[in-house]
């Protein structure tokens, strides 16, 4: 690609909602304010108070490509986001301890999981975490076929696609609405700084001060 930005102009990718809010205050530690809401603004190229640094608005899953291809130099990811892209061409020094969850198997109230597993049952699983859930189930030996969603799969057991579902969990309050219940725990979640490679290096003066400030502020708010 072609290198169209000069090595003291930074960009940052973030997602809308918890992402965004949550890295808000280490921007802040950074020095670092965005000068636009995301919520508000239609811009995906937000400005912030430095004018080296600007914060683009992205999927959240797509927040790792962007970084990979150093159309961002650098981003904040989720553990799951991540473990589905597969980290190549990204570089994750630091575990923000934001955006905490996790991934977990869940089931309807009254749906037996433990004997069907026992039992050798082929499982239909429905998942947005296609790559997590294969790993998971393989691991275990667990015979499954997984659905691939996008959203939503609470939904999924209630309408008999699927007998089970691989989502994040926090609250456990979206479960509990629907009549599911956690049968397993696969793992803990939180968001990462990911930084491109090769940003890493060119841009290391500029890159290095921010992760500094990131590092500590995440230490302080655990
Ligand atoms: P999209 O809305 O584009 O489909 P998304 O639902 O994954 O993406 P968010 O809900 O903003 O986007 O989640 C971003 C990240 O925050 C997830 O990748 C996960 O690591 C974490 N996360 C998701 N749900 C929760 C939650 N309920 N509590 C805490 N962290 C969460
Ligand atoms: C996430 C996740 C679960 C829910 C779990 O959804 O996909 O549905 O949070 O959190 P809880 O255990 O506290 O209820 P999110 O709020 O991101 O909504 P989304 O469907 O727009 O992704
Ligand atoms: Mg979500």
């Amino acid at each position: 690609m072609m290198d169209t930005q000069s090595n003291s102009q930074l960009i940052l990718a973030l997602s809308k909602g918890r992402i965004f809010d949550e890295t808000l205050p280490l921007l802040e530690a950074a020095g670092i304010t965005v000068t636009e809401n995301p919520e508000t603004s239609r811009k995906l190229i937000l400005p912030t108070n430095d004018p080296n640094v600007r914060v683009i608005i992205v999927r959240a899953s797509d927040v790792p490509t962007y970084v990979q291809y150093g159309a961002a130099d650098f981003g904040v990811a989720g553990k799951d986001v991540l473990q589905e892209h597969g980290g190549e061409g990204l570089y994750q020094p630091i575990d923000l301890e934001i955006a905490k969850c996790r991934m977990s198997v869940a089931v309807q109230a009254g749906f037996d999981y433990a004997s069907a597993v026992r039992q050798g049952a082929r499982l239909r699983v429905a998942t947005k975490y296609f790559q997590i859930a294969r790993e998971h189930f393989a691991a275990k030996g667990v015979h499954v076929d997984l659905i691939k969603l996008y959203g939503s799969m609470e939904l999924a057991p209630l309408v008999g696609l699927a007998d089970a579902i691989v989502d994040l969990v926090s609250t456990g309050n979206t479960l509990r609405a629907n009549n599911l219940v956690e049968c397993e725990h696969i793992m803990d979640i939180s968001s990462r700084l990911v930084v491109n490679q090769a940003a890493l290096k060119l841009k290391r003066e500029r890159l290095q001060p921010i992760l500094e400030a990131f590092e500590n502020a995440s230490k302080g708010t655990q």
